[in-house]
């Protein structure tokens, strides 16, 4: 998970032409691989809302988070509807805790999926992580998208939070890659909720990433 948390970047190179575009779509791994990403499709619903509740928001009362945010297109501005967004966050000990056996056990039970919608719009309601027991890695919340035309899932930088105190000195010794931009949000607090925004660029600072022109 630190190579999720901590990627260096990398230089993803616009492709100039169709033929190379699909050339590459076929060849490479979008995003360069992702350890624990194919995890999505398990359980995945067939049908996806632009919308997601995990069991969190109930259990962990005074630590719901909720995030909202619009996924835009590679060129920054332009909404990217039907992407799937899938997310998987430690619990309130820090661990990935789950009741289930096999299958996707390894991401815990707060694990959810959302589509975007007209306007690339989603929004996740969960509970806030706790960072992992005795490590410096700050607590965050994972980030896998699948694109519709897209081959390959790949993941971005994970969600952290300014306020956590394990964040500057984990980015001082892992500068982040940025990968669909920065994912470090702020918190507006609204009554028990703990608020956050957060956009993604779809392909920023993705590997093998085909870029329209
Ligand atoms: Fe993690």
């Amino acid at each position: 998970m630190l190579a999720m948390l901590c990627w260096f970047l990398f230089s993803c190179k616009s492709q100039h032409e169709n033929t190379l575009k699909h050339e590459i779509i076929s060849t490479k791994i979008i995003g360069g691989g992702c350890d624990g990403c194919e995890l999505m499709y398990i359980d995945m619903p067939r049908h996806i809302n632009q919308t997601d509740t995990s069991s969190g928001w109930y259990t962990n009362i005074g630590h719901k988070l909720h995030v909202t945010g619009t996924v835009f297109k590679d060129d920054g501005k332009t909404p990217a509807p039907d992407v799937i967004l899938y997310y998987w966050h430690t619990n309130d000990k820090g661990l990935y805790e789950s009741k289930e056996e096999g299958g996707a056990r390894n991401h815990g039970d707060l694990r959810g999926w959302v589509k975007t919608d007209v306007s690339g719009r989603y929004s996740i309601c969960s509970a806030r992580p706790a960072p992992y027991p005795n490590d410096f890695l700050p607590a965050h919340v994972h980030i896998s998208v699948k694109e519709p035309d897209m081959p390959n899932e790949y993941y971005c930088d994970d969600i952290v939070f300014d306020d956590d105190t394990l964040l500057l000195p984990c980015l001082n010794r892992y500068p982040a890659a940025n990968r669909c931009g920065s994912g470090i949000v702020r918190i507006s607090l609204q009554n028990d909720v703990q608020m956050a925004v957060h956009d993604l660029v779809l392909g920023l600072n993705i590997p093998n990433y085909p870029h329209m022109k």
